[in-house]
């Protein structure tokens, strides 16, 4: 049977293109009702406009703790309230480890990592006072679960998603509060896009799409991923059908990355 959404209120910031454009659309599809939030809010109007009448758009900034209320606050306006959050806002950088700065470290971590805690803290709010439980989703990354360099700080912020996500999970739990993260792979959006002029303009790589090629190699299921891979798993955090599951970092990544306790053998 395929995961139904209706009556679900749903917040998703970073959503004004790729996974979280994707992920907007996918559980709108199963009947939630859907506040699009970006930093770019004409981006943000244009994925509400393609949904219809079940989304809103707002411009959010997931370093300003006010806009974040804000798109709270209008899921609670429009929809009577919120029941799931994604955390989904992120940007990434390429920098050889001994050229990150002080200000490239921050510029990661305010949007990756500040913008996990004030989301996560601002939809726990808004679910205690309800009263009704809720689901908290944050996009980490296989950067979350291994440090990759050239992207030290990029990695650095999602271990930070990471941890955030096991704590809420811990502090909220008993409030039926469940917290998840999703960690996708190799994904074709602008990120991407990014991170391979990077690794050009660092002499890295030769050409482009050299270093998305690369690294996408490194899933076993043979291709690079799409937005459309992250839907499924979104969904599935979304509904009660994950209504056991909390703290847990999920890997959609087509098998980059295998999460498992270090094999003893031969050990005296
Ligand atoms: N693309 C990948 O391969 C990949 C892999 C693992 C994890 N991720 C994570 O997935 C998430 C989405 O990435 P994507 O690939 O769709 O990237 P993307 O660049 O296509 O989309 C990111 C969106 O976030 C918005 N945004 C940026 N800063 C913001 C801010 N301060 N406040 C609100 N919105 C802001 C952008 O305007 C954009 O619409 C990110 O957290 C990223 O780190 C991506």
């Amino acid at each position: 049977m395929a995961i139904d959404l209706n009556g679900v209120r749903v917040v998703i910031n970073g959503a004004g293109q790729g996974i979280g454009a994707a992920i907007a659309r996918g559980v709108a599809e199963s009947g939630a009702r859907v506040v699009i939030g970006d930093i770019d809010g004409d981006k943000a109007q244009a994925v509400a406009d393609s949904i219809g009448a079940s989304a809103r758009a707002i411009r959010v900034d997931v370093r300003d703790r006010a806009s974040v209320r804000a798109a709270i606050g209008l899921a609670v306006a429009d929809f009577g309230g919120l029941d799931v959050m994604f955390n989904n806002a992120g940007i990434a950088q390429v920098r050889p480890f001994l050229d990150i700065t002080e200000e490239d470290f921050r510029a990661v971590m305010e949007i990756n990592a500040l913008g996990v805690l004030i989301g996560t803290q601002e939809a726990v709010r808004q679910m205690l006072a309800q009263g009704t439980g809720g689901s908290i989703i944050n996009t980490a990354s296989i950067a979350g679960k291994q440090g990759y360099e050239p992207l030290g700080h990029y990695s650095a912020s999602k271990f930070a998603v990471v941890a955030l996500t096991q704590t809420a999970a811990r502090a909220f739990g008993k409030d039926r509060i469940r917290v998840n993260a999703i960690c996708p792979g190799v994904v074709a959006t602008d990120m991407w896009k990014t991170i391979d002029r990077g690794f050009q303009d660092n002499a890295l790589t030769s050409r482009p799409q050299e270093a998305f090629e690369t690294f996408a190699a490194g899933a076993v299921l043979g291709r690079p991923s799409t937005p459309q891979d992250l839907v499924g798993v979104a969904r599935f955090l979304a509904s009660p059908e994950s209504g056991f599951t909390t703290g847990q970092s999920i890997m959609a990544d087509g098998g980059m990355v295998f999460v498992c306790p270090p094999i003893r053998t031969g050990e005296r």
